[in-house]
């Protein structure tokens, strides 16, 4: 059985003010859940909410990380600075990474290797734009995303991986990939984990779906055989969105 996985993605929101009373709010109301929840403040809060998190179940969340472990990087953070704030995953290859920072396919899987030799674990988003999925090719650079990102990394690695698949035409935008668009690349990508990886690690494999998840649809989203939690952009800035996007079956 694969666990539900909820995380909310703060982007370039809140100070350290305001994402501490938030973080500490949804301790409150988010405690005893079984999903599993992780939040990633921008890396400015990261230790504030880190200590916030400290003894609750959700987890930190960091939204990149540098390619490298030390040195002459201007304004990158590396792995250890993030373990140093308690987070314990960290978000690659976001779409505004990939599209806004030109983060390429080779970038973002140096990155995620650096990250697992770190034991941190990783959220791997992968997800075509609106010319490549008018073109037909959404299944194709879906793939090519997903080989690329997880080359060289073996089963054990894989186990620290989740994957998102987010459609960029669908973040921030309140269009959301139907529920059955979004299930079919899923499945998609656990064959592709099948052939790669053999049948356990697939079943096993979390894939989150992002792109303008709501409290409305996300428990239509997450009746799909293949969708395994969400990764949310702006509606994980409130509490009174969040949280019932977290509670979608009760
Ligand atoms: P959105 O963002 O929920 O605001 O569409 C999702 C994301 O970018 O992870």
């Amino acid at each position: 059985m694969r666990k539900p996985f909820i995380a909310g993605n703060w982007k370039m929101h809140k100070t350290r003010s305001e994402a501490k009373e938030l973080a500490g709010e949804l301790v409150k109301q988010l405690k005893g859940v079984d999903q599993r929840v992780m939040i990633a403040p921008p890396f400015t809060a990261l230790a504030e909410v880190g200590s916030v998190l400290a003894d609750s179940s959700i987890v930190l969340g960091a939204q990149n990380m540098a390619v490298a472990e030390e040195g002459a990087h201007t304004g990158e953070v590396s792995p250890a600075m993030l373990k140093d704030c308690g987070v314990s995953i960290v978000i690659l290859g976001h779409s505004e990474r990939r599209h806004v920072y030109g983060e390429t396919d080779e970038l973002i899987h140096q990155k995620l290797l650096l990250a697992l030799k770190h034991e941190l674990e990783v959220i791997l988003c992968l997800g075509e734009t609106l010319d490549e999925r008018e073109a037909g090719r959404a299944e194709e650079v879906v793939r090519r995303q997903l080989k690329s990102g997880l080359d060289d990394v073996d089963t054990d690695g894989l186990r620290r991986v989740t994957i998102a698949y987010e459609p960029v035409w669908a973040i921030g935008t309140g269009k959301t990939a139907s529920p059955e668009d979004a299930d079919q690349i899923h499945r998609m990508i656990r064959q592709e984990i099948a052939r790669l990886y053999g049948d356990k690690a697939a079943e096993n494999m979390l894939i989150q779906y992002g792109g303008s998840v709501k409290p409305n649809n996300i428990a239509d989203l997450m009746a799909k055989e293949n969708i395994d939690g969400a990764l949310v952009g702006g509606a994980s800035l409130k509490t009174e969105t969040f949280v019932p996007i977290v509670n979608f079956n009760k």
